[in-house]
């Protein structure tokens, strides 16, 4: 199995790669932020739960996702790895993952952290809420709560991975295609 997660600040372009980097190494793509809207949106218990904390673009529950990610690993015992998008946020999801990961023998091989300048990841959120209907990026508050939530709580995640060799910078400024080109030519050095 390679497993790669795809790390950086709201905004930064972690979905829209990690939906390239999938197709392109069969990879299967994770994403919590994607699992928790679809539990919002079917109304179920965990939905009503996760919905208001989300909204205040806050974390929610260390256990809530890190159950959620066992079980995804678990129903697909055939992959050829994955890559976790908005997955680990704290350093102890990050040591759930790990665990579950030596669970199956197998490890994350890199974190690819995408750096994008602050006014960017505004700039980006706010034109997303003309199109989509996330509610937590309408107001330039919340926005600016998310990143700061990312600064306070999961920035702390990128030293646990560096201790071990696995952090990897790539600059995600600029167009789509230029970055993905970016991260394809990185991730193509270690597989
Ligand atoms: P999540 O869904 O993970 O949201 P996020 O981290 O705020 O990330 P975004 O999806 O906003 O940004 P992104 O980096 O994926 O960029 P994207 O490609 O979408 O989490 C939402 C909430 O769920 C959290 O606030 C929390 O409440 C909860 N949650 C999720 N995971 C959790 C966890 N592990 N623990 C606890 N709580 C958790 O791009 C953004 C926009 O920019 C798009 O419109 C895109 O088209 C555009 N764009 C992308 N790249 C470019 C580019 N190069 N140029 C111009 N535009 C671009």
């Amino acid at each position: 199995m390679t497993n790669f997660l795809i790390f950086g600040p709201p905004g930064s372009g972690k979905g829209t790669q990690s939906v390239k980097l999938a197709s392109e190494f069969n990879l299967i793509h994770l994403s919590t932020g994607d699992m928790l809207r679809e539990e919002v949106a079917a109304k179920t218990e965990l939905g009503k739960k996760v919905e208001g904390i989300m909204q205040r673009g806050e974390l929610v529950p260390d256990e809530v996702v890190i159950q959620m990610i066992a079980e995804r690993i678990d129903s697909n015992p055939d992959a050829n790895g994955f890559i976790f998008d908005g997955f680990p946020r704290t350093v102890d999801q990050a040591r759930a993952l790990d665990e579950t990961l030596t669970e199956k023998n197998t490890s994350i091989l890199k974190m690819l952290m995408l750096e994008v300048e602050h006014e960017e990841l505004v700039r980006r959120l706010l034109l997303r809420a003309e199109v989509s209907d996330r509610p937590d990026d309408r107001d330039v508050n919340i926005i600016e709560n998310r990143i700061k939530v990312y600064r306070e709580k999961t920035e702390p995640v990128i030293e646990y991975y560096r201790k071990d060799g696995k952090y990897l910078t790539v600059n995600g400024m600029g167009d789509i295609e230029e970055i993905f080109n970016r991260l394809k030519e990185t991730i193509a050095a270690y597989i």
